[in-house]
This record gives structure tokens, C-alpha cells and sequence, in this order.
């Protein structure tokens, strides 16, 4: 068999491929991978059945049933505070990994760099190099650790450094990643980390 491309072939496994085996051989807890412990809702299942029974079974809109991009287009409206528009603002794609290779391909130039936040999916280095890109990190920093504090600290405390943040920034960077609740901290960036960033990112 020919070896790997070159972009591809350092990285061998993921973190899906390491750590759900090794949870297997030494019957450990997975906190490594997110294992759904509800079952599918019957509507779903019966939808499902329907489709099948149905022979709907062609080729569906590059962008997502029409149906649905209008659900959704209905459903975040309210959330984001104006009407999105389904046919331009909207596309369904075949999970977060699929949604996020097709915007690199989309945006990145070989030479072009994107800043991701620090700890980040693994997924995403693979995928950004697979076009020529290079990923920047820019690491969440948590508050100092004072005297007499338990050490504790809670997701929200881990904040952005706006001016780390800036320094990172030139003329090859095309893209920043913003994953919220962010895996694998659960942090959910609030209202103002939201508007700085894209305070910062209207600037270039
Ligand atoms: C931050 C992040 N990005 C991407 C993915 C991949 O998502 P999907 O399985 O929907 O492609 C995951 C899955 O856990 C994730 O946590």
C-alpha cells in the first residue's frame, strides 16, 4: 500500500482512536468521547421509518432540505435577534467536522494561518493543514491562583488574553475558531468575550 500524503501521514490516530480502545482495555471510564444515554425520541424514529418505507431515498439539496433550513432559520431568529435567512445563512451539513473542513477549504490558501483557542478539538490541526494552512494557538488563560484559594477553578474563569490574542494576528491569519461551550473545558464564552471578538476581528 502507498504511504499517506505528507500533510496527512504524522498524524496517525486521533483522539476518538486512541482513547475509546484504551478505555476499553483497561475498563476505564470514557470521558474522551460523548456517549448519547438518551434513546432516540419515537417522532424521530418514526420519521426515520417513514423515509425509508417511502423510498425517500434521492439525492438531497446541496444545502440542506428547504424544510429544514426554514425550521432552523425559525427556531436561532429569536436567539441571534433577526431574521436569518435560510437559503443564504443556513446549510445543513453531516456534522461539526464536515461543516468545519468545508469552511477551511473554503477560506484557506496554502501559507494562510487560522487561530484556534488552546486546548482545541484535535480534529481541527489535521484538517486545517490538510490545506496548506498553519494553525496558531492562542492558549485560554486562567486567573492567577492567590493565596488561600482552593486551587478550584471553574470554565468560565479560563478568559481569552485580547492583547495575546492581537499579537497572533497578521496578515496570513484567515480565520479565528470560536467553539462554544468549548470542548474539552465546557466553557460557554459569555457577552462581552463575544462582542471583544468580534470587536477584534471587524478590525482586520
Ligand atoms: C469541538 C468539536 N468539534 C467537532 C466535533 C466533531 O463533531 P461531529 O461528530 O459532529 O463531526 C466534536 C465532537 O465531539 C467536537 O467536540
Amino acid at each position: 500500500m502507498r504511504p499517506p500524503s505528507k500533510l496527512i501521514g504524522q498524524y496517525g490516530q486521533d483522539v476518538w482512536s486512541i482513547f475509546s480502545p484504551l478505555a476499553v482495555r483497561l475498563n476505564a471510564v470514557n470521558l474522551g468521547q460523548g456517549f448519547p444515554n438518551f434513546k432516540m425520541p419515537q417522532f424521530m424514529k418514526q420519521a426515520a421509518t417513514d423515509a425509508v418505507s417511502n423510498d425517500v431515498n434521492q439525492y438531497s439539496p446541496p444545502k440542506g432540505l428547504p424544510r429544514l433550513r426554514n425550521a432552523l432559520a425559525s427556531r436561532y431568529s429569536p436567539l441571534f435577534n433577526r431574521q436569518l435567512d435560510a437559503e443564504n445563512e443556513i446549510i445543513v451539513t453531516a456534522g461539526a467536522n464536515e461543516g468545519m473542513l468545508a469552511s477551511f477549504m473554503a477560506y484557506l490558501d496554502p501559507g494562510t494561518e487560522v487561530i484556534c483557542f488552546e486546548p482545541f478539538f484535535d480534529q481541527y490541526a489535521p484538517n486545517i493543514e490538510m490545506c496548506g494552512a498553519k494553525m496558531v494557538c492562542c492558549p485560554l488563560r486562567p486567573p492567577a491562583i492567590t493565596e488561600g484559594s482552593s486551587g478550584q477553578l471553574l470554565a468560565a474563569q479560563w478568559r481569552i488574553d485580547f492583547s495575546e490574542l492581537e499579537s497572533k494576528i497578521t496578515e496570513r491569519t484567515r480565520m479565528i475558531v470560536l467553539n462554544t461551550p468549548h470542548n474539552p473545558s465546557g466553557k460557554v464564552f459569555d457577552m462581552d468575550e463575544l462582542t471583544k471578538l468580534s470587536e477584534v476581528s471587524c478590525g482586520y
